[in-house]
């Protein structure tokens, strides 16, 4: 595995890997969990020597606290990517992906509006700038991108395609805890108490989900899933029907519904979105 710190490195690794198959990139901010690696696995699943990426965006971070504490644990991370099969790591310093003190950016509308766009300004902004330089530095043929950031997904793809940057785009099924949470690297600030009731997040999606597509009024339904959050002591921020891919909130069930949710619990922010078809449970969109 070669473990690239510098621009020269990354491009002596690159040509030694170049020989063999098309590379894959993987963007993560590290803290690494089941979650990540199943990006990797399916980037491998297509035959790529696959790449990823650990850098802490300051950009993207609305809050200097949550910087701060973002959890930063490279040597284990190193060894999961080891035993995972990841052909290279990029591990850029902020002067590195920042030459200019951020000169340049990308603007970013249509999916990055309303939900995680309003509860963080600029947040789509930054990481769009950030995946974009990491797409321009690596020069992968396929990017992965979990499904559990839903909007973050799709703004991805906007951004892909209105820039036309030459990546396929793949998005990857969420990971969850044999309970049903979503596997995030802020899980870990969850207390035990918060953690046993964290799962809830997900089964109310769960029914939610199912009552909307059995044909209950989706008002009434998202009242009552946002009320029994509420009452399990959760701040829901939002919970939603929305067009899959443009992310407009939506009031009646139609083909690529999502049903997207942030809800906090003391001080961590849980996101979580599932699909919402004949059979949520069990069937993708
Ligand atoms: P990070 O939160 O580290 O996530 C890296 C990638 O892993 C994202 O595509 C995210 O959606 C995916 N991921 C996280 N948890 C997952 C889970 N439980 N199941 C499946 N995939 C999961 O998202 C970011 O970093 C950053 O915004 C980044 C894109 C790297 C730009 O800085």
């Amino acid at each position: 595995m070669f473990i690239a710190r510098t621009l020269h490195d990354l491009a002596d690794a690159s040509r030694m890997m170049a020989r063999d198959a098309s590379m894959a990139l993987v963007p993560t901010m590290g803290a690494l969990h089941p979650g990540h690696l199943s990006l990797l696995t399916a980037a491998r699943g297509h035959g790529h020597d696959v790449a990823v990426s650990i850098f802490v965006n300051p950009t993207q971070f609305n809050d200097v606290n949550d910087l701060a504490r973002y959890p930063r644990v490279e040597d284990a991370d190193l060894a999961l990517l080891r035993d995972a099969g990841c052909g290279l790591v990029w591990l850029p310093s902020v002067e590195t992906m920042y030459p200019n003190a951020a000169d340049a950016r990308i603007e970013v509308g249509g999916p990055a509006l309303g939900w995680e766009g309003d509860a963080r300004p600029g947040h789509f902004a930054a990481v769009s700038t950030v995946v974009a330089k990491l797409l321009n530095q690596v020069r992968p043929v396929r990017a992965y991108f979990g499904e559990k950031d839903w909007q973050q997904l799709q703004v991805i793809r906007s951004v892909v395609a209105e820039l036309f940057i030459p990546v396929a785009i793949e998005g990857v099924a969420t990971v969850r805890e044999a309970d049903g949470l979503a596997m995030a690297s802020r899980n870990r600030f969850l207390g035990a108490e918060q953690r046993e009731r964290a799962p809830a997040v997900y089964r109310c999606l769960l029914r939610a989900a199912r009552a909307i597509a059995e044909g209950d009024a989706v008002p009434a339904v998202l009242d009552t899933a946002r009320e029994d959050l509420e009452l399990r002591g959760f701040g829901v921020d939002y919970l939603a029907l929305v067009d899959g891919r443009s992310l407009h909130a939506i009031s009646n069930l139609a083909s690529g519904a999502r049903l997207i949710a942030a809800a906090r619990l003391g001080g961590v922010r849980l996101l979580d979105n599932v699909p919402v078809a004949a059979d949520p449970a069990t069937r993708l969109i």
